[in-house]
């Protein structure tokens, strides 16, 4: 009898354990309020969606968006910095209230993470250095390719079975391909637009971009598993955003083409 009620009170324990668990880590607007922040999780190292600028601070579509939706709750931003392959985790964890890194919706990250409904779509971009021999997709049979670790890019690759190495940054993977380690660059085709600008703009040697979108991505905010309400919430701002042309009048002053998705 003894032992019945002992192993009885051992599974309500760990039943009460994790229950505990989740309710500490869900986000509800009640609970962003009650802090006054809005923690997002963010690699700035995708333009122009999110930068590092040289006084330590980001700046981006992302992160305007982001400030209106604080402003809106009523609370601070507040910027946490990352590798791309740390904010999910860190996302699912409930470390940070909101992932925000250009980061794709898909089937597998659903399964990690609650998505806001997206507010752009995207694609993937093929980057090589002038005069390669790589004309398209098809070209990429057998040649390097360089991509960021933990991306949709590098599951894309991979999947496909090309020749892949993977970079931390971004601009690692530029460098990569400048310098000839790599023979091409997989990224998302804003970024590749931003940054082969940026590069060329100073650089003898020139970097293109290859005509053929690889996918079609929508972008979306990552949130903890539980946090349903405050998504809610988020998605009828996000929603309003769009309808007025908020969202589009931002892309345009990042100087970024915007493909709506359907709202
Ligand atoms: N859209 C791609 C993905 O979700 C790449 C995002 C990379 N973001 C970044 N901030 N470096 O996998």
């Amino acid at each position: 009898m003894k032992k019945k009620i002992a192993a009885i009170l051992a599974v309500m324990m760990i039943v009460l354990a994790f229950a505990g668990c989740s309710s500490g880590n869900k986000k509800t607007s009640a609970t962003i309020k009650k802090a006054g922040k809005l923690v997002i999780a963010t690699s700035p190292d995708f333009p122009p969606f999110e930068e590092l600028q040289g006084d330590g601070s980001v700046v981006g579509i992302e992160i305007d968006i982001m400030n209106l939706i604080a402003e809106k709750l009523g609370v601070e931003l507040v910027i946490e910095q990352m590798d791309f392959d740390s904010v999910l985790p860190g996302i699912q964890a409930g470390k940070y209230d909101v992932g925000v890194s250009g980061i794709s919706v898909t089937e597998k990250r659903q399964k990690n993470v609650l998505f806001t409904d997206p507010y752009c779509l995207a694609a993937q971009a093929i980057v090589v250095n002038e005069g390669s021999e790589i004309a398209s997709k098809a070209d990429l049979e057998g040649k390097k390719i360089a991509v960021q670790t933990g991306t949709t890019a590098e599951t894309f690759c991979m999947d496909n079975g090309y020749d892949v190495s993977s970079y931390q940054a971004n601009s690692d993977a530029e460098t990569a391909l400048v310098t000839g380690k790599v023979d091409a660059w997989v990224i998302d085709d804003l970024t590749a637009a931003d940054m082969v600008k940026a590069y060329n703009a100073t650089n003898e040697q020139k970097l293109v971009i290859l005509g053929d979108a690889m996918t079609t991505e929508p972008y979306a905010f990552a949130f903890t598993f539980g946090s349903e309400e405050l998504v809610a919430d988020i998605n009828k701002i996000i929603k309003d955003l769009i309808k007025d042309g908020t969202i589009a009048s931002i892309f345009e002053k990042f100087e970024a083409p915007y493909t709506q998705p359907q709202v």
